[in-house]
C-alpha cells in the first residue's frame, strides 16, 4: 500500500499588487523585482479574508469532490494564526461541514508545519488506511512597508487529501531533517508583520538544504539523478533557483544549467504571480508543476524541500501516480487566477492598512471577496464567518 495526495486544490485572493506599480513608487528599476526575485505580482487579502476563509475556499473543490464522510482528520498549518488558542481549522470544520467525529489542530513551525501536517496525516494513514486526512495550509505573507521583505508578501492556501493509494503522488517514508535555532525570520505575537534579516535568511536556507539533503541521503536510496523534478519552499521563485543550482553544485550532477532549471521551472508559474505564501507555498508550486508541465509526469520522481525560518527543514520525495492529470483541478485555478483585480498603490496602501478592531465592540467588515466564505464581522472579540 502506498500512502501519499489524493487531491490538491489551492484559493489565493482576488487581489494583486503588480510588482511594476512598486518599483514605479520607489523609483526603482522593475527588473529587480521581475528578474532579480523573480516575481511578478503580488496577491493582497481582501478586508474580509483571513487563513480561515482562504482554507474553506481551496478546501471546497476537495469536498466538492470526496464528500466529507470520509475525512478523519483536519490538520491546519499556518503562521498567521488568528487566535492564540482556538485552532483556525474548527471554524474551518464548520464551514465545511466536516463530521463531528473529525479531529482538528493546528500547527506552527514558520513555513515548514504544513510538510510536518503531511507527515503526520501519512503515518494517520498507514495505521488505519480506510481514514482519509485533509491537510490545509494557510497563510498571509505581511512585512513593513519600505523593508526588504515588502516585494516577496502575499497570500494564499493549500488544501490536500491524504489517504492510501492516492491518486496524485506517493509519498516515500524516507526524510532528511535539519533543526537548528536561528533568527532569520520571526513575528513577535505583539506584531502583524514579520521581522526578517533577508540576506541572512537565504544563507540559512541554502545551509539546510544541504544539512537535510545529507540527512536524506544517510535515509534513502533515492540519488539526486533519480529525480525529474524539485519543488521548494518559494518566499520568491529565483529562491528556488538558486537553491537548486546549489544543490545540483553539492551533487556534482553533471547537469547543463538548462536541465538545472528545466527542473523547477514549472512549480514556479503561479508563485511568480501570487507571492509567498508561507505554508502554502511549495504545495501550490507542486500543484503549478502537476498543472502546467507539458511532459507526461507520471512515475517521475519529484524531491521536496520544504523550509520554515527558525529554522525547521525537511527534504522528502514522491512519485506522480499515473492518471493524475485526470484529477486536477487546473481549469478553476486558472480562472481564478486570470479573473483577478489590480490594485493601484493608494489601494494596496488601504489595504495593508485596514483596521484590525481589538476592542470588543461590534465591526461589521464590508463584502470584497469574490470567494464562498468571508469574516463577515468581529463582534465581542468573536469573528464571525459566513457563506456567501
Ligand atoms: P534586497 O536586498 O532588496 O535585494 O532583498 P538585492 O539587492 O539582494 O537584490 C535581489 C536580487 O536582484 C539580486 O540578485 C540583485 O543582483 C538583483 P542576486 O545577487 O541575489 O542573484 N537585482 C536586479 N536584477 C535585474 N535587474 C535589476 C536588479 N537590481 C537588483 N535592475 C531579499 C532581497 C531576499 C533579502 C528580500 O527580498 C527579503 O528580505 N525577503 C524576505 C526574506 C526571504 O524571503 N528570505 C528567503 C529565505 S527565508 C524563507 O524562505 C522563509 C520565509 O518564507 C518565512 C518562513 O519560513 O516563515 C521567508
Amino acid at each position: 500500500m502506498s500512502v501519499g495526495i489524493d487531491e490538491i486544490s489551492f484559493y489565493t485572493s482576488n487581489y494583486f499588487l503588480d510588482l511594476r506599480t512598486l518599483a514605479e513608487v520607489q523609483q526603482i528599476e522593475s527588473d529587480k523585482y521581475y528578474t532579480g526575485i523573480g516575481q511578478e505580482k503580488m496577491s493582497m487579502a481582501a478586508p474580509d479574508e483571513d487563513v480561515v476563509t482562504m482554507a474553506a475556499n481551496a478546501a471546497q473543490q476537495v469536498i466538492d469532490r470526496v464528500g466529507v464522510d470520509c475525512i478523519s482528520s483536519l490538520l491546519f498549518a499556518t503562521e498567521t494564526g488568528v487566535d492564540q488558542s482556538k485552532a483556525a481549522g474548527v471554524y474551518v470544520h464548520r464551514l465545511l461541514g466536516l463530521n463531528s467525529n473529525c479531529r482538528v489542530v493546528e500547527l506552527k513551525q514558520a513555513c515548514y508545519s504544513a510538510t510536518a501536517a503531511i507527515q503526520m496525516a501519512c503515518a494517520l494513514v498507514a495505521r488505519q488506511p480506510e481514514k482519509k486526512v485533509l491537510v490545509i495550509a494557510s497563510d498571509i505573507a505581511r512585512y513593513d512597508l519600505g523593508t526588504s521583505g515588502e516585494a516577496t508578501q502575499g497570500c494564499g492556501a493549500v488544501a490536500m487529501l491524504i489517504s492510501a493509494n492516492p491518486r496524485l503522488v506517493e509519498i516515500d517514508p524516507e526524510v532528511g531533517n535539519h533543526t537548528e535555532d536561528v533568527m532569520d525570520f520571526w513575528r513577535p505575537n505583539y506584531r502583524a508583520t514579520a521581522l526578517v534579516d533577508g540576506k541572512y535568511s537565504t544563507k540559512i536556507y541554502l545551509k539546510s538544504l544541504k544539512k537535510a539533503w545529507e540527512n536524506f541521503v544517510d535515509a534513502s536510496s533515492v540519488a539526486f539523478n533519480d529525480f525529474s523534478y524539485f519543488c521548494y519552499h518559494l518566499p520568491f521563485s529565483r529562491m528556488a533557483e538558486k537553491a537548486h543550482k546549489h544543490l545540483a553544485k553539492i551533487n556534482q550532477a553533471g547537469l547543463t544549467l538548462e536541465q538545472i532549471e528545466q527542473q523547477v521551472e514549472d512549480t514556479l508559474h503561479y508563485n511568480r504571480i501570487i507571492g509567498n505564501s508561507y505554508t502554502a507555498s511549495m504545495y501550490i508550486g507542486l500543484s503549478s508543476l502537476l498543472e502546467n508541465c507539458k511532459h507526461n509526469l507520471a512515475g517521475k520522481k519529484v524531491g521536496f524541500f520544504s523550509y520554515g525560518s527558525g529554522c525547521v527543514s525537511e527534504f522528502f520525495s514522491g512519485t506522480v501516480v499515473s492518471g493524475y492529470d485526470k484529477c486536477l483541478h487546473t481549469l478553476n485555478h486558472k480562472q481564478m487566477l486570470e479573473s483577478r483585480q489590480e490594485v493601484s498603490y493608494d489601494e494596496y496602501l488601504k489595504l495593508c492598512s485596514y483596521p484590525d478592531p481589538r476592542d470588543g465592540e461590534h465591526h461589521d467588515i464590508p463584502a470584497s471577496t469574490a470567494g464562498r466564505y468571508r469574516l463577515a464581522a468581529i463582534s465581542g472579540h468573536k469573528r464571525e464567518y459566513v457563506v456567501c
